[in-house]
């Protein structure tokens, strides 16, 4: 499974590029909020540390509004994806940029059938707010697996990528069921490396060699 920050934080991108184990990035308006800076100047840099797509999201409500923005992204770098929502305005923009060569990441999906429009749409991505749909009880692999499912009957190629990931459960549950991709925020991503475990075995093992004999 590939692994994806959803982060604008250039300090986390860059870190997680650092070990190696970072495919791909996801954000998003309030992700881009939060890093307080030009959105398009921090798409650009993130695209000049994460090599994988970096998905940046569109705003407008109408296809038309949708494209355009699609198109000016596109132009920021060559691994850039377009976020449109899952919504009949998005699907259109959809299949417009997706015929003009330009990947779509279709966001805001919380359920199976919402997915299988978007692949009919030619989405590149598909994502679904597994954690968003925690908060309001639903189980939200639920909908990961049923996703799995239809696209598995009709050999769509639009790949899962399992987004409003909250915690390392989310990660392995996305794992199992087989998603494409988990994008995380970077607390998680280094929850994913920690042990206590691993740590006490550290500790000990560094405790010991202490006590092995070294040539003087
Ligand atoms: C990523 O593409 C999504 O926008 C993001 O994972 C949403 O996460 P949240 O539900 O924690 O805001």
């Amino acid at each position: 499974m590939q692994i994806f920050l959803d982060t604008a934080i250039l300090d986390e991108v860059k870190k997680g590029a650092e070990t190696g184990l970072v495919d791909g990035c996801t954000t998003n308006p309030t992700l881009a909020a939060k890093a307080g800076r030009n959105y398009n100047d921090v798409l650009k840099e993130i695209c000049s540390i994460v090599k994988g797509p970096v998905s940046a999201e569109t705003v407008s409500l109408d296809a038309d509004g949708m494209v355009k923005e699609g198109i000016a992204f596109s132009k920021i770098a060559k691994n850039i994806v377009i976020k449109v929502p899952m919504t009949v305005e998005g699907m259109k923009a959809c299949q417009r940029l997706t015929k003009q060569g330009i990947k779509v990441n279709v966001t805001l999906i919380f359920s199976a059938n919402q997915a299988l429009l978007a692949a009919k749409s030619g989405a590149f991505f598909v994502s679904p707010f597994v954690g968003r749909l925690d908060d309001i009880g639903k189980i939200g692999m639920d909908v990961v697996r049923e996703i799995k499912q239809v696209y598995g009957n009709y050999k769509f190629k639009t790949q899962i990528l399992v987004a409003s990931v909250r915690n390392p459960i989310h990660v392995l549950d996305a794992a199992k069921i087989g998603a494409d991709i988990a994008t995380m925020p970077y607390s998680v991503f280094e929850q994913l490396f920690m042990h206590t475990l691993t740590d006490a075995g550290i500790k000990k093992f560094l405790e010991d060699w202490e006590k092995v004999p070294k040539k003087r």
